[in-house]
């Protein structure tokens, strides 16, 4: 049916009360969420957005949803839910920083539409949760206590979602999100399958530079291998780095990566010590500065880096990671030619476009708010540092990487899809990928071999997928792109990983056309058992 045909169609569907149905949806039942425009954008996708109460929570408690329909309905059985992480930020920043339908038009809030929308390939959900995150809604005092209450919220939410939308009900469910999504989405997922009376077919969960293992695994245990492999972009002088490998050294670091570096791995890697307090209790260093900015003292020679990794009194013992960060901060303030530091991609300099303040700047308008159905918002904020100061400061969650993901893989038979951008320093691969080596499924531990296969632009599984040729290049630079590998990558038993080249913590900031192939080709794509 070609585009015309179809809009006619379409309309006339409208036109027609008796007949209410498009696709499955039942347009009378969610009429009131209906997105019919939106400021600064003429063409969207046909969507719903809204807020929906947190079934049993105290009045006010609402969360926020933007629900776009398939582009394709070739791709209409999969639903892609979206989380941003934080704890406390907004799943808007995902969707207009280069996954959704739109983006901003460089450093302004004019919009312009996204060739390489995931609205292409499923059904997207975006929620921003836990209550109070975005444009959600939540009582005062902030009622939100702890992780397990984030999890239970969200899946009650979800069902009372989907009896608004109960054509979603039957959809292949892919979870996707990174960073502290890395918690929220297997938590999520365990609560989901645990609920036999809602029979749900979460098909995947895939988990961008998310904090899913051993919180010293994921910062201080890597941190030293990892500042020295990017020690050219970091441009951190070798008597700097010497410390860093004598502490490595010192605690026991080097062991573990060593260990880690043998496939299949011989045995559960065990980190010496307490670093950075992170096997109690994940202390993470804030980057808002709220919870421990006392900690910091601005190391800059060799001897202050020493002291702040060993002598802190506060980050804990081994604390490269949080001495890392102070340092490069120190370094970059005072820098004219290496400033702008930016934990989530280090190829960042001061002439990168912070896309937080612009979202902010678009979803605070009241007219963009009454055309999302959640008017009278007040001032958007794409993270909420109250929400933040709240869930890192509670009893830290069990990394579900030592049990959850584990069960989810072989008892649910739930694809695990992790992935990483070189260039993130808040959690970075190589933290990742000693993580994934030290957990068990399906019978074995790790890989069996190293996660090194090439993968393209435009194939983001080339061994496996056989009818995903790199489409026909029109331009020269296409066809460059096509054939320079974007990464590197591997599946074992039903988890995949990759590393994506040239990226940041959001890997789809940077490479948003090699994430739109690694969505198509690796989470909505069918998989062999
Ligand atoms: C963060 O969330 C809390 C709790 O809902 C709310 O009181 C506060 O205004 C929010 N802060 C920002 C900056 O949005
Ligand atoms: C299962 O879901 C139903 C519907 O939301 C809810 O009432 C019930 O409490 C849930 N049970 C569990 C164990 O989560
Ligand atoms: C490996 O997992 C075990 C739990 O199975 C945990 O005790 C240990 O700290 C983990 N090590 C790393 C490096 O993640
Ligand atoms: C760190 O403190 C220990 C004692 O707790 C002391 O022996 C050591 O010399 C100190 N190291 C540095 C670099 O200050
Ligand atoms: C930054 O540079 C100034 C001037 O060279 C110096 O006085 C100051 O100590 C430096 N600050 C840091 C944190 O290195
Ligand atoms: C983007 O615009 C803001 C506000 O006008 C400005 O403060 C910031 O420096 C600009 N960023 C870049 C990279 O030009
Ligand atoms: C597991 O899921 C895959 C698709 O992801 C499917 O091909 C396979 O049949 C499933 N296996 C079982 C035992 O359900």
């Amino acid at each position: 049916m070609n585009i015309p045909a179809f809009l006619y169609f379409f309309n006339l569907l409208w036109a027609s009360p008796s007949v209410v149905l498009s696709r499955g949806v039942n347009r009378h039942n969610v009429a009131q969420f209906k997105v019919n425009s939106l400021p600064g954008i003429s063409s969207l996708p046909t969507s719903w957005a809204g807020r929906l109460p947190v079934p049993g929570a105290k009045k006010g408690n609402e969360i926020f949803f933007w629900l776009f329909e398939s582009e394709k309905p070739a791709y209409d059985d999969n639903l892609i839910i979206w989380f941003n992480g934080g704890p406390g930020c907004s799943s808007l920043i995902g969707l207009a920083t280069g996954n959704g339908p739109f983006s901003f038009d460089g450093n302004s809030t004019n919009l312009v539409r996204n060739p390489h929308s995931w609205t292409q390939l499923g059904n997207v959900l975006y929620v921003d949760q836990p209550v109070g995150t975005g444009l959600s809604t939540a009582s005062d005092p902030y009622p939100v206590r702890d992780n397990g209450q984030v999890t239970t919220d969200f899946a009650s939410w979800l069902v009372g979602f989907l009896d608004r939308f109960p054509h979603l009900k039957s959809k292949q469910i892919h979870l996707m999100g990174e960073s502290y999504a890395g918690i929220y989405i297997p938590y999520i997922a365990s609560q989901l399958v645990k609920n036999s009376s809602v029979p749900l077919n979460i098909a995947s969960m895939s988990l961008g530079d998310g904090s899913w293992g051993n919180g010293a695994a994921m910062s201080s245990v890597a941190t030293g291998r990892y500042i020295r492999s990017k020690s050219a972009l970091l441009d951190i002088p070798e008597e700097i780095l010497s410390v860093f490998a004598e502490a490595d050294e010192t605690c026991g670091f080097n062991g573990v990566l060593a260990e880690s570096a043998v496939y299949p791995p011989k045995g559960k890697f065990v980190i010496p010590g307490n670093p950075e307090f992170f096997n109690l209790k994940r202390r993470r260093r804030d980057l808002t500065n709220a919870l421990n900015a006392a900690c910091d003292i601005g190391p800059t020679t060799p001897e202050e880096v020493r002291t702040s990794i060993f002598n802190s009194t506060c980050y804990g013992p081994c604390a490269t990671f949080s001495t890392a960060m102070d340092y490069m901060t120190t370094k970059s303030a005072n820098s004219s030619t290496h400033g702008c530091y930016d934990v989530y991609d280090i190829s960042h300099d001061c002439s990168s476009i912070s896309a937080l303040p612009l979202l902010a700047g678009y979803f605070s308008r009241a007219d963009v708010q009454a055309a999302l159905h959640a008017p009278n918002s007040g001032p958007y904020s794409a993270c909420n540092s109250t929400i933040l100061g709240t869930l890192l400061a509670a009893e830290s969650p069990v990394p579900p990487a030592y049990f959850i993901l584990p069960n989810l893989v072989t008892e649910h038979n739930i694809s695990l899809h992790l992935f990483s951008g070189e260039w993130d320093m808040l959690i970075n691969h190589l933290g990742s990928e000693l993580s994934l080596q030290n957990m068990t499924w399906r019978g074995a531990q790790g890989f069996s071999k190293p996660p090194n296969q090439l993968f393209y632009a435009d194939n983001a599984a080339p061994s496996v997928t056989k009818n995903s040729q790199p489409a026909p290049a029109t331009t020269l630079a296409a066809a460059t792109a096509t054939l320079k590998a974007a990464g590197t990558w591997a599946e074992e038993r039903g988890v995949s990983y990759h590393l994506f080249r040239e990226a940041g913590h959001s890997t789809f900031v940077n490479k948003p056309r090699e994430m739109f192939s690694y969505v198509r080709d690796v989470v909505v794509a069918p998989r062999a058992g």
